[in-house]
């Protein structure tokens, strides 16, 4: 990739992000200083990468809509809305929205 290629943006809780493409949405995020996205359950501690090829799940992320999506292995895409996790709201049960 040259240092020509157009540079498009994601957002990120609302806030523009550049990114070259061909990079993951972690690495978008760590190029632009970002390197912490969320906190455990029961210490509140900073997360983000840690492992960088999927294997750990540190790195979980909120993309369009989809819940515990990994920052590392998910393409950045232009006007992605990617939003930090939450941990201490749990996920729906399946099929409790039907209920
Ligand atoms: S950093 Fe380990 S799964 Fe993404």
């Amino acid at each position: 990739m040259s240092p020509t290629d157009p540079r498009a943006e994601l957002r990120f809780d609302g806030t523009p992000v550049p990114f070259v493409p061909g990079q993951s949405i972690g690495a978008a995020l760590m190029a632009n200083g970002i390197s912490s996205w969320r906190t455990t359950r029961v210490e509140g501690r900073p997360r983000g990468l840690f492992c960088g090829i999927g294997v750990c799940f540190d790195c979980l992320v909120t993309v369009d809509g989809q819940r515990s999506q990994r920052a590392c292995v998910t393409p950045a895409h232009p006007g992605q809305d990617v939003r930090s996790a939450d941990p201490s709201t749990p996920l729906p049960l399946p099929g409790a929205a039907d209920e």
